[in-house]
């Protein structure tokens, strides 16, 4: 079964001083904690065991948020990053979770918003589990800014032959976005990559790895999704107000964890029912009193 990993550590040093006192994955995107995103991806995927990994300061803040998750028909575990020495050192600490399981890894910044991303997740899903031919998938999205992220180059047949980590010169507009398929080889594979320039165990490297090994499917993210990342204060604000944007025209609430549970079939109807009258109090808890109905 794949597992999921939500990466939500870092020092956040980009929203100083927001998160001097609070780990940048609890902020409010809108009407809910930003970790809420990622986790309701996972779901999406039919992912039920997830591993969430923060600093040692701010994990206590997650599992208050999210205990072990069963009341939402999951299971989460908590792990520690003493420090942000890359994103790849997620399979490694988080080896002994994943076992001989596929992984998915997502971070807990990243806003992932579409139609069609659930079939996509799950031929990604599939790809990482054959046992015979296993495949990595990474998403790409075209940006009008790639120098930030991981980014793809392509050959005339639309093929990925490289993937860079913030290159000064993009070879073209695809980022590589925050979300990760891999077959379990990926743990030995984090365990064998150098650290980059910056001391970090970069996903770009072990992306380029999969790469080398002819082990790697790059999927685009049409521009009719969605991808967001919280990474300043403006792109904070701007994933606010367009959560606040969709869910008014709308009146459907995007990463509702327990609607989202429970359209899963991961809960039952009266366990709804009484996840929603513990939260009476809030506009979130009235919503899905409405929704289970
Ligand atoms: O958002 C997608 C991008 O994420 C990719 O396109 C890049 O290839 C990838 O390197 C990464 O780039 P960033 O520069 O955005 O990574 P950043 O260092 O900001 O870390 C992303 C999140 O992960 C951030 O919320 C903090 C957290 N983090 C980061 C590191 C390095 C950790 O929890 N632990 C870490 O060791």
């Amino acid at each position: 079964m794949m597992k999921g990993i939500v990466l939500a550590g870092g020092l956040g040093t980009r929203l100083h001083p927001i998160t001097k006192g609070i780990s940048k994955q609890l902020l409010p995107v809108y009407d809910k904690p930003m970790i809420y995103y990622p986790i309701s991806v996972l779901m999406t995927a039919g992912i039920r065991e997830v591993l969430i990994i923060s600093t040692p300061d701010d994990l206590g803040g997650f599992e208050k948020l999210l205990g072990d998750g069963s009341f939402l028909g999951m299971s989460f575990t908590y792990a520690e990053q003493a420090k942000p020495e890359g994103l790849a050192q997620a399979f490694i600490i988080g080896a002994s979770f994943i076992k001989t399981d596929p992984v998915c890894l997502i971070l807990g910044d990243n806003i992932f918003y579409g139609s069609g991303l659930q079939q996509k997740m799950q031929r990604a899903c599939e790809m990482a589990s054959d046992q015979n031919d296993p495949k990595a998938t990474v998403f790409g999205y075209y940006v009008n800014n790639p120098g930030r992220y991981g980014v793809a180059e392509f050959n005339a047949e639309n093929k990925v032959i490289s993937i860079e980590e913030k290159p000064l010169e993009p070879k073209s507009n695809y980022a590589i976005t925050g979300l990760y398929f891999y077959p379990n080889s990926v743990i030995e594979i984090a365990k064998t990559i150098e650290p980059s320039a910056r001391g970090e165990l970069e996903i770009t490297s072990v992306n380029e790895r999969f790469l080398q090994q002819d082990q790697l499917n790059l999927e685009l993210l049409e521009r009719g999704y969605t991808w967001l990342d919280t990474g300043t204060v403006d792109a904070l604000s701007q994933a606010s107000d367009f959560v606040e944007v969709i869910e008014k025209r709308q009146g459907l609430k995007i990463a509702a964890l327990e609607e989202v549970a429970y359209e899963m079939g991961f809960i039952s109807k009266e366990k709804a029912v009484e996840l929603a009258k513990d939260l009476e109090h809030s506009a979130y808890g009235q919503y899905l009193l409405e929704r289970f109905k």
